[in-house]
Formats: C-alpha cells, sequence, structure tokens
C-alpha cells in the first residue's frame, strides 16, 4: 500500500495498491496540458477574489506560485509524481507546497472534471488554429505544383481505368478541394469547442456564487457552456477532433496511394525525391516510397482514435466516468500523426514532378477521347445513349485493328453514324479534348487556371 497524502484519504482510509497508483494515473501523458492547466487556475483564482470568496493578496500569491511551477516545468526541473495521479493534481500540490494557505484555497468551487474540461478545450483550440496553417501551407504547396502544370495533360482515373484526359493540374486542385472541407470542419468544429466548462464543478455545479462569465472571457472563450451537467462531460468535441483528424489522415492517404501507384516503373507519372524514398537493404536498384506508405498506414492509426472515442463514449451512464480519462490519449494520437503528415505531404509535394513527357507519349492509348465523342454527337443532334452505343461500336472496332479514334477513317465514322462530319477530328486526341472542355471545373487548361487564380486569392488571405 502506498499513501500519497491526498486530501480524500480521510475518506478512503489509506493508502492505494501500487498496481492502482499505475493503473489510474494519466500523468505520463496529460502533462503536456500544464500550460492550459495554470492557465485556467490564474484565471479561476483571479475570478474567486473578485468575487470576494478569497483576498487579492491570496490570488497573487496563487497567480505567482502558478507562473513558478509553470517556468519550472517549462525548463523541465519539475518533479513529476506520479501518485498525484494527473497534472492537475501535480500542480496544486506544487502550489500548496510552496505558498501554503493561499494554495488550498484555489480548488474552490472547482473539481477536476471542469478544469480538465477546460484545460482540453484550450489545447484544441490552439491545435486548430495550428493544424489549419498547416493545411494553408499544403494547400499552397498544391496551387504552386499546379501553375507549373496548366497545359501538360494526364489521364483522368475511375475505378483506376483510363477515363477522360485533364491537365495536371485539375487533378492537383481536387486536393485543395478535399483540403478545404477539412479546413473549414476545423473552422466549424472550433466554435463548439471554444465555450467554457470551467464553473460547471463535479456536475451540478456550486452554491458559491462563481462568475463563470469572468473566467470566460478572461481564457478567451465565446461564452459558457450552459448547463452544468452537459458542461462538464461533454466529449463530443474530441469525437469531431478525432473525426475530422481520420478525414485529414483519409485524404492524405488516398494522396499517398496514388503517388505510390503513379511512382512504379508501370505507370512512372511522377518523381518523387530521393529525400523521401529509402532503398533496399538487398536490392541495389530500389527507391522505395517509404513516407507516402507510412503515410498511408498512420491512417489507420488515427481511424483508430475515432473508433476509441466513440466506443469509449457509448456506454457510459450519464455525466463524468473515469473511462474518459482515456480520450485524451486518442485525441493527442490523432493530433500527433496528423500534424507530421500534413507536414510530410507539403515536404514531398513541394519537391514533386510529373513526368509530362513520358506520360505524353502513352496518352493515346484506352480511348480516352470516347466521351468527347460522344459529346460531339449529341451537338449533331443525336440522343446520348444513342450516340454512347455508336461510340462504343467503333471502339471495340478500333481495339480489335489496334488503331486509336483518331486513325478511324471519315469513310468509316459516316458508316457508324451519319451525323458524323469532317470536324469530328478537333474532338479526338486528348490535348483536343481537354480544350473541348466547357462546364465550370472541367479539367481543361481554363478551368484550372480559373480556380488557380480564385485559390492564390483565398489562400493568400490567411
Ligand atoms: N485525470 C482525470 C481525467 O483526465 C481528471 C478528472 C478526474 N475526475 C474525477 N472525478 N476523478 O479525466
Amino acid at each position: 500500500m502506498v499513501t500519497n497524502g491526498k486530501s480524500w484519504e480521510k475518506r478512503l482510509g489509506g493508502g492505494v495498491d501500487k498496481l492502482a497508483v499505475d493503473f489510474v494515473e494519466s500523468l505520463s501523458y496529460d502533462v503536456r496540458l500544464y500550460k492550459y492547466d495554470i492557465m485556467g487556475s490564474v484565471a479561476h483564482s483571479r475570478m474567486l477574489a473578485e468575487c470576494g470568496l478569497i483576498t487579492e493578496d491570496e490570488s497573487g500569491q496563487i497567480e505567482k506560485g502558478l507562473r513558478e511551477i509553470e517556468a519550472e516545468i517549462a525548463r523541465g526541473e519539475f518533479e513529476f509524481n506520479k501518485l498525484h495521479e494527473d497534472i492537475h493534481m501535480a500542480i496544486e500540490a506544487a502550489l500548496i507546497e510552496r505558498i501554503g494557505e493561499a494554495g488550498k484555497k484555489l480548488h474552490t468551487g472547482r473539481s477536476r472534471n471542469d478544469q480538465v474540461a477546460t484545460d482540453m478545450r484550450l489545447w484544441m483550440r490552439d491545435e486548430i488554429d495550428t493544424l489549419r496553417g498547416k493545411i494553408t501551407d499544403l494547400q499552397k504547396a498544391f496551387v504552386t505544383l499546379a501553375q507549373k502544370y496548366t497545359a501538360d495533360m494526364m489521364p483522368a482515373y475511375t475505378h483506376l481505368q483510363r477515363a477522360q484526359p485533364i491537365v495536371i493540374g485539375a487533378y492537383l486542385l481536387s486536393f485543395v478541394e478535399m483540403l478545404e472541407r477539412d479546413f473549414c470542419r476545423l473552422g466549424d468544429l472550433r466554435a463548439r469547442v471554444n465555450v467554457s466548462p470551467l464553473g460547471c464543478g463535479a456536475v451540478a455545479g456550486s452554491t458559491l456564487g462563481l462568475d463563470r462569465e469572468m473566467t470566460a472571457k478572461e481564457l478567451g472563450f465565446d461564452g459558457v457552456m450552459a448547463n452544468s451537467m452537459d458542461g462538464m462531460s461533454d466529449r463530443d468535441f474530441c469525437a469531431e477532433f478525432t473525426f475530422v483528424c481520420s478525414m485529414v489522415s483519409i485524404h492524405l492517404s488516398r494522396l499517398a496511394e496514388d503517388m505510390i501507384i503513379y511512382s512504379t516503373t508501370e505507370f512512372d507519372f511522377v518523381h518523387i525525391d530521393d529525400a523521401y524514398c529509402t532503398s533496399s537493404s538487398m536490392m541495389p536498384q530500389k527507391r522505395n516510397p517509404d513516407m507516402l506508405e507510412l503515410m498511408r498506414g498512420k491512417t489507420g492509426s488515427v481511424a483508430g482514435s475515432l473508433m476509441a472515442m466513440v466506443v469509449m463514449l457509448k456506454g457510459q451512464p450519464s455525466t463524468y466516468n473515469r473511462d474518459m480519462q482515456e480520450d485524451k490519449l486518442h485525441i493527442f494520437n490523432a493530433a500527433d500523426v496528423v500534424s507530421a503528415c500534413v507536414d510530410m505531404s507539403r515536404a514531398i509535394v513541394s519537391n514533386m514532378e510529373f513526368k509530362v513527357k513520358g506520360i505524353a507519349k502513352r496518352l493515346e492509348g484506352g480511348f480516352l477521347d470516347a466521351t468527347c465523342l460522344a459529346e460531339y454527337l449529341v451537338k449533331k443532334g443525336v440522343p446520348f445513349r444513342e450516340a454512347h452505343g455508336v461510340v462504343g461500336g467503333l471502339v471495340a472496332e478500333c481495339e480489335e485493328s489496334g488503331r486509336s479514334l483518331g486513325e478511324v477513317t471519315l469513310e468509316e465514322f459516316t458508316i457508324a453514324c451519319e451525323a458524323i462530319g469532317a470536324d469530328v477530328y478537333e474532338n479526338l486526341g486528348a490535348g483536343n479534348v481537354v480544350r473541348q472542355y466547357a462546364s465550370a471545373g472541367a479539367g481543361g487548361t481554363e478551368q484550372v487556371v480559373e480556380q488557380i487564380g480564385d485559390w492564390k486569392g483565398r489562400l493568400s488571405k490567411r
């Protein structure tokens, strides 16, 4: 049995099993909340003084003591003791040891429950801002790369089968769009995160007249959570955060998968810089895209955090249960993994090249112009379903004779469909197709140049 000097030892009759000490602690990971814990405690003590629950002098001593502890932790000199369970107890115990009587008053009208909820919200607010900045940097890297490729083409794929030709910039900008939704999701979440649970107490608030608006304002929250039972135990924001992180991670994983495929000898579309490849310990010729594979692999861990979060919440009775202590493991993991993956993606995208010559050489394979030909027939008055059938027949014939659609003679075309005229050839071949794109957001130069202009304007304002 170990005794820990906690105030509740009077209630619990002595020490706890050593196994329990190790099992219950969160200090090993919630230590990273220390800055936020001190921020919350300073605001709380100022409010206690303002409300006449402690004196100005006591509040001054508390603040001074907390600042000293903060500096000590930052310098790595603070002595942590896991008997204190978590960062909240560790800091409070150190404060009492340092300043005595006044320190014992800090926890007035407060519970660790609202403390941990407050700390996590403050941490997440900063994390969201950092992550949004990193996402913006990655978007900018994509736009810069897209600017290089507004004319060079590549095939667009569906089902990983050649579909229609696009300019490479169109492909790159598709990721800017995905990341923009992630950026906005984080912004939406920030508004829900930025409300104060402080003052909700253990569950039902306090009989002391606490000024919750004051602490909320002091901590930069937009308002206070209206219901104490909900306020101290809401973890929706943790589930949402792990979901948004999963979404970012999934987007990057799909990018990684594309790049892995595109960098094979079979595709040979992109060159990933040597700085982001490794070799084989046995096969001397190898350039393996390990960073990309790890990005794809790490997505499992982020999605795992989301799963852990929602399953952890689902069976709990109302308000706080110790199950919730584990929430931090999941939000920290999701944040750390995603932040590293966004940085890595930015580095890779900023240093990659498309092998445009090789792509162009093989661009006429796979009938990328078939849809454009069908739409040409529509412009000549042929109903689309009929046009689809005509082109399907022509493609089958070409496949037999080993030709592209551009190699079909006008005579053969008119036999297949009399609506076809000599102008058909302006619709065949990847270059012609890309020039024909006319709908907003299509994969042509015109649309891509417009999107690049739009993105540059939007991203420069961030
Ligand atoms: N370390 C705990 C956590 O992270 C703090 C809250 C403990 N509250 C309690 N009622 N035991 O959730």
